[in-house]
């Protein structure tokens, strides 16, 4: 399990070559796995990372990914943040380089799974609030990305949105043992039926909900599971409220 994340970064093929993904996807998997199209300007915090990944503004010139979709922290002009846009080929796409990237201390594979990077100059778009503590660390959640619409699938030109239920840290354990670490990880899915997920390329982007005003606040960042959309298999999230103290002591040293 653990290997997927970090082939994921990778790409499908890496994925169908290690042969963790079988690539006999089920038939009529709706485009996320089981999403729709988002609307433009729905979800205005969402950004796209170069290496492809996901990642949520959380401030204007930060955005918050997995600590699996860097390499490590320190300077960085490597990577391009592409925001503002459902579609990452209209010509609206705003575009902006990283200066300095910080992973998850501590971070070695196992939880954690968290970074922040710093862009060279500020993306004129709404951020999300992360939540702060575990009050909204239940009932149904909201997942976007541009990674694959099923396992083995191809990365998205438009962004893609569904909806999933919480579930619980024991019978995430039932799932996935003791590569699930309860406390620093938050799971949802469809536990029956499966069908609908985040997947590879969705990566370090944002799992969220309202909070009672209406407001969306991230709940958690897309991490692992055992391929996609399967029936047992939750997806895996890192528990934002876990690491918020963390979280925004780095981004305020960034
Ligand atoms: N590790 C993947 C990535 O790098 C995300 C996988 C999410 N998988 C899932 N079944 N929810 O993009």
């Amino acid at each position: 399990m653990r290997g997927l994340k970090r082939a994921a970064v990778l790409g499908a093929l890496t994925l169908a070559t290690v042969g963790m993904q079988p690539l006999t996807a089920t038939a009529a998997t709706p485009p996320v796995v089981g999403g729709t199209p988002a609307e433009q300007g729905e979800f205005p915090f969402m950004v796209r990372l170069s290496m492809g990944c996901g990642g949520a503004l959380y401030a204007k010139d930060i955005v918050l990914t997995a600590a699996h979709c860097v390499d490590g922290s320190g300077d960085n002009t490597s990577i391009t943040a592409t925001a503002g846009v459902v579609d990452l080929e209209s010509p609206d796409a705003v575009k902006v380089k990283s200066t300095k990237v910080l992973q998850a201390p501590g971070y070695n594979g196992k939880g954690k799974d968290w970074a922040l990077i710093k862009l060279a100059k500020p993306i004129d778009q709404p951020t999300l609030k992360i939540a702060s503590d575990d009050k909204l660390n239940n009932g149904e959640f909201d997942i976007a990305g541009w990674g694959a619409d099923k396992e083995g699938g191809e990365q998205q030109r438009y962004l893609l949105k569904a909806k999933v239920p919480f579930v619980s840290d024991a019978d995430c354990k039932a799932a996935y043992g003791d590569d699930l670490t309860p406390g620093e990880e938050i799971c949802a899915g469809k536990i029956a039926e499966g069908g609908v997920d985040t997947c590879q390329g969705d990566s370090g982007g944002p799992m969220f909900r309202k909070d009672d005003a209406g407001e969306y606040v991230q709940v958690g960042i897309v991490s692992w599971g055992n391929g996609c959309a399967r029936p047992k298999f939750p997806g895996v999230y890192t528990e934002v409220s876990t690491f918020s103290a963390d979280i925004a002591k780095a981004a305020s040293g960034l």
